[in-house]
């Protein structure tokens, strides 16, 4: 169901939720937040910024805790993306209830209006104008977006009812009634957040979203199935870099044509290199002659040498993964090294700085 709910008419505000540890990205995160880590070749929330302000936002509150000061450095005053933007930061993180109630002091619209929250990690291809809408036709407390997964037992299901109505909040269940869960993005309205207690630690997920189910306060579900990703683990995180390199999702913030690889300034590609799936080549990334790079994400002024072979992995800034090494699903930290000759298969992360010696890790002796 449409509505002709204008948010660019209406101001909508926006918070964003941007203070956790990420601690699934590690070690990618010691240093960057993860809403920073660059993806498609910009920080990531450039990607959800630019897809907010095409549906009307113009102000948005950052709501941050870990590491907060880079999110100012990165993105000011929010000018150069054509957004205004506020910062809320908790001195110790609040979750996510106590988060986005700290962050409404920032708000400017009265307690009737619509308020769009983002989780800070995902992408989303839905109809941001189209789940407001639906909020303020129904008179909802809050509107969640739900999209539908493969395994719901690691995600908050949420089963509705004929009419879209919440019927229950069931965070990270073993046993899921549905495979509908809660796609990160709310629109509640205001007066709903000021309900919030303030200066504690509040999970809108665990307590929240259940206390006004619980309550009978009309809570509605929008659900749809465009693109969806929830980037919190290093696998999604290099999937959702790859999908907007490769166009699966649009985004008005890629910084370049759509295709097999993208190459940032002063990237330098082999012509005999083969590099395909959506990789990024960051600032000044080097790919040398004979190395093959699959749907992975290149950090700036990280080296892949002759012959080696990395796929579906992160190669952090100014790693190094040497000739004839194979990286597989795996995690490179900043100014790590990849001796020649070594293997690192699935789930494998080498730590910022640490160095490999040649040959020292190997899944098979026939190498
Ligand atoms: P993991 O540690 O890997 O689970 O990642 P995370 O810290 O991002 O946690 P999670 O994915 O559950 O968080 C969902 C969203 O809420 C993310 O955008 C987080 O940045 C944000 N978030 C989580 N906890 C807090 C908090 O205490 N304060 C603020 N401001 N944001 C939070």
């Amino acid at each position: 169901m449409t509505s002709s709910y204008s948010p660019e008419s209406a101001r909508l505000e926006a918070i964003l939720l941007v203070g956790g540890q990420g601690t699934r990205l590690r070690p990618l995160t010691l240093s960057t937040p993860k809403p920073l880590l660059p993806t498609a070749g910009v920080p990531f929330l450039a990607h959800q910024l630019a897809r907010a302000r095409s549906f009307g936002v113009r102000r948005i509150v950052f709501a941050t805790s870990y590491r907060a000061s880079m999110f100012a450095e990165a993105f000011g005053d929010g000018s150069a993306y054509g957004l205004s933007l506020e910062y809320m930061t908790e001195e110790t993180p609040l979750g996510t209830g106590g988060a986005i109630r700290n962050a409404a002091q920032a708000l400017t619209c009265p307690s009737d209006a619509p308020v769009l929250v983002l989780n800070g990690d995902i992408l989303s291809g839905h109809d941001i104008g189209e789940q407001v809408g639906l909020h303020v036709s129904r008179g909802a407390a809050v509107t969640l977006h739900l999209t539908e997964v493969d395994d719901p037992s690691r995600f908050g299901c949420v089963p509705t009812g004929e009419d879209g109505r919440v019927t229950a909040f069931l965070e990270k269940t073993p046993n899921p009634v549905t495979n509908r869960v809660n796609a990160g993005c709310y629109v509640f309205t205001r007066s709903v957040i000021d309900e919030i207690p303030a200066g504690q630690v509040v999970s809108v997920e665990r307590e929240t979203f259940p206390g006004l189910i619980e309550a009978g306060e009309p809570v509605f579900g929008y659900a749809d199935r465009s693109y969806w990703l929830d980037v919190g683990t290093p696998a999604a995180f290099v999937q959702g870099s790859c999908d907007l390199v490769l166009g699966r999702l649009a985004s008005p913030a890629l910084p370049g044509p759509c295709g097999e690889f993208l190459a940032m300034p002063g990237a330098e590609v082999s012509p005999n290199a083969k590099i395909e799936g959506g990789t990024v080549v960051g600032p000044r990334a080097m790919v040398r002659s004979d190395a093959a790079v699959h749907g992975s994400v290149l950090d700036a002024d990280c080296v892949v040498e002759s012959g080696a072979i990395v796929v579906d992995s992160v190669v952090g800034a100014g790693a190094r993964v040497d000739a004839g090494a194979v990286v597989r699903n795996a995690v490179i930290g900043e100014g790590a090294v990849v001796g020649p000759g070594n293997e690192l298969l699935a789930g494998a992360r080498l730590w910022p700085g640490v160095r490999l010696p040649a040959g020292a890790v190997r899944f098979s002796s026939d190498v």
